[in-house]
């Protein structure tokens, strides 16, 4: 892509301004994960390629990268790539896996120098030996930083987390490390990719579709849900304090009755 189409793309952006108040630290969510759906949308409302939505979407990953890190969020997980992704066109899933990477390689060295550390939910080996090597070193030249958590998922998919989840705990069940009845929520959620951070609190899915789309289905039990009806190109840093905005109003019961 060349600079001036990716000016293009960051003038077709809505500009959308918020003069919302940025709610409070303790109201803010620990853990945001992100469904960022609807590029192809945004492209076709435009007569572009779908391709050009993709494209668009790393312009508004970029700033909402950097407002969860100035807002001090703990931890981000974004969905870039479903298991169920490899189901679209093959030119679409390569064009998808090059821009995925080409963002992370271009993008490292500012994460790096933020703090961010960079996670990969799911199963690289699928993935094309530069890119996967790419993602890998992201991985690992992030690794301990003390900054925003940015977990990508990356062929990821809910069920096939748990499976996963469970093939380890049964093998360490016959391997005698543990027994079934040290089976619980904190054992299994040990297994996940998320291992260590806390569940989601927030789950904000763009474009307007309302489903889960196998995404996180452990770690959202109890997220406050935000289905936001932007396409992910047209999202941006108003929209998420406008969203951090409605999640602070929300009421968190956990099963419970409200405390006056
Ligand atoms: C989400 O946008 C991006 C990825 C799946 C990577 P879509 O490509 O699903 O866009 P729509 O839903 O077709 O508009
Ligand atoms: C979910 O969106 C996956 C990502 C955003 C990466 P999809 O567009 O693939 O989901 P469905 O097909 O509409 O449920
Ligand atoms: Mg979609």
């Amino acid at each position: 892509m060349t600079n001036d189409a990716i000016k293009i793309l960051r003038f077709l952006r809505k500009k959308e301004k918020g003069a919302m108040e940025i709610p409070p630290l303790e109201k803010r969510p620990r853990h945001i994960a992100f469904i960022m759906d609807g590029n192809g949308r945004w492209a076709q409302r435009r007569s572009l390629p779908r391709s050009a939505g993709h494209a668009a979407g790393t312009e508004a990953l970029r700033e909402i990268i950097k407002a969860c890190d100035e807002l001090k969020i703990e931890v981000m997980s974004i969905y870039a790539f479903s298991t169920e992704n490899w189901n679209r066109p093959i030119e679409e899933v390569n064009a998808l896996m090059k821009l995925i990477t080409k963002y992370f390689v271009s993008e490292i060295d500012e994460l790096h120098e933020k703090g961010v550390r960079i996670k990969i939910l799911g199963e690289l080996e699928r993935f094309p030996e530069e890119q996967k090597s790419a993602l890998e070193k992201a991985m690992a030249k992030t690794r301990f930083n003390k900054g925003l958590k940015l977990n990508i998922a990356l062929n990821y998919g809910g069920r096939a987390e748990i499976v996963r989840a469970a093939k380890a705990i049964s093998e360490k069940c016959r391997s005698g490390e543990m027994t079934p009845d040290q089976i619980d929520y904190d054992a299994l959620s040990n297994e996940m990719y998320t291992a260590g951070d806390p569940d989601v609190d927030l789950l904000i899915r763009t474009s307007g579709d309302m489903r889960l789309s196998n995404f996180l289905l452990w770690q959202t039990w109890y997220a406050e849900i935000i289905f936001n009806p932007l396409c992910w190109p047209d999202y941006n840093r108003a929209a998420l304090i406008k969203d951090l905005n409605e999640y602070a109003s929300r009421d968190r019961r956990f099963g419970r009755v409200k405390v006056k």
